[in-house]
């Protein structure tokens, strides 16, 4: 098998590292924005030279962002081409697109480093839906803010230091906002609810609550209180056209599996009606963990595996996040003007905890309040 490899990233590096002294797998053209002499002959700036190379069997794509990636993978797939991919944000909006034709061209997409780094998550939900129906999915699928809110818990950290902290070590998107504002999350749970309900999912549709205006004095008061907070996501399905799907900071007794996962780890959770609660834990971010997917992708390609074969997702789901009630943890300079209770002995900030509510509601509402309040800041609450 010959590559194409577009992006000299962080994961592209890994890939290069993964591969190197593999007979069955080379890398043939690397396509790179600027100049990197170190790789000689194989570094090239135009995609022509990739495309229009027929010893190039497979395009590997780790440029992220959704253009030009999008019109790169989707020429690749028109001419032939398998495409390795772990761009989430691409995905989650031309999922139905890409899959179409790869279909078309009797080529094979593989997607499975996109969700999960290195756990062996999306392959096996792929398959799942052969022999089971999937109810929901949940859990934490983001190392970076996993990585904020567990030191900031552990060590009274800054947000700010321990964000720069994750870029080091190279979790972190190009652009962090991604990470901090739960769109990567989104983009993954939109992936993983596509295919665990067989109905693509709009990612815009999905509500969407991240962890930018978290400060210290917050953790604080959720360790008074005997709560941990992480990021999660959830997707339920309501019937077959109907799903609810949310992505928001929530507050979590100690002793939760969630509350448990540290550093940069993952852990994604599914209950299927005949296998149950299952979950998948492990490195959901990095430079080894997501070039091992990579090149766990590109050698399905070689042995033919198609785990989605005659199940891909049919026409789109319905979003409706008012089925999914709970209470919330509210720090805002606005008057609320629902059910909650003011939490005092916190100094002078303004703290609620409201009656249970649906999730679109408070969605609706911090959105509304947020352009008083650009610092409001908002978290579920289980249990
Ligand atoms: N920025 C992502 C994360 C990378 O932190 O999880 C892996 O998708």
């Amino acid at each position: 098998m010959k590559i194409g490899l577009l992006g000299i990233g962080t994961i592209g590096t890994g890939v290069r590292e993964h591969l190197a002294g593999r007979d069955d797998i080379s890398i043939k053209r690397i396509l790179v924005r600027r100049d990197h002499p170190e790789l000689g002959a194989l570094a090239t700036f135009h995609y022509e030279d990739i495309l229009f190379d027929p010893e190039i069997d497979t395009v590997v794509e780790l440029m992220g962002g959704m253009q030009p990636a999008f019109d790169y993978v989707l020429s690749a797939l028109k001419a032939g081409k398998n495409v390795v991919t772990a761009n989430k944000l691409m995905l989650s909006y031309h999922f139905e697109e890409l899959l179409a034709a790869a279909q078309q061209s009797g080529v094979l997409l593989k997607i499975d480093a996109s969700v999960g780094g290195g756990i062996p998550y999306l392959f096996n939900l792929m398959r799942s839906g052969r022999a089971d129906t999937i109810h929901s999915l949940f859990g934490i699928v983001n190392g970076t803010t996993n990585l904020i809110l567990d030191t900031m818990q552990l060590n009274g950290s800054e947000f700010s230091d321990v964000l720069a902290q994750a870029q080091r070590a190279g979790y972190a998107e190009a652009d962090p906002s991604a990470d901090i504002d739960g769109i990567d999350a989104r983009s993954k749970l939109c992936i993983s609810a596509s295919i665990a309900f067989r109905r693509f999912v709009r990612p815009d549709d999905i509500a969407v609550s991240g962890i930018r205006n978290i400060t210290r004095e917050d953790i604080q008061v959720f360790k008074k209180l005997g709560y941990v907070c992480r990021l999660l996501v959830r997707a339920e399905r309501i019937d077959a056209d109907h799903i609810c799907a949310f992505v928001e900071p929530t507050l979590l007794n100690p002793s939760e599996p969630e509350a448990t996962v540290h550093r940069n780890d993952n852990l994604i959770g599914l209950v299927g009606e005949y296998v149950g609660q299952q979950y998948f834990f492990g490195q959901g971010a990095g430079k080894d963990p997501t070039a091992f997917a990579v090149v766990l992708g590109l050698t399905d390609i070689l042995n033919g595996v198609r785990p989605l074969l005659g199940h891909e997702p049919q026409g789109y789901a319905a979003v409706d996040n008012s089925r999914l009630a709970h209470r919330y943890y509210v720090r805002t300079t606005s008057r609320l003007s629902i059910a909650a209770e003011k939490l005092r002995g916190h100094g002078d900030a303004n703290l609620y905890l409201t009656a249970p509510m649906p999730v679109d509601r408070m969605h609706a509402l911090a959105a509304s309040l947020r352009m008083r309040d650009p610092n409001l800041f908002f978290a579920g609450v289980r249990g």
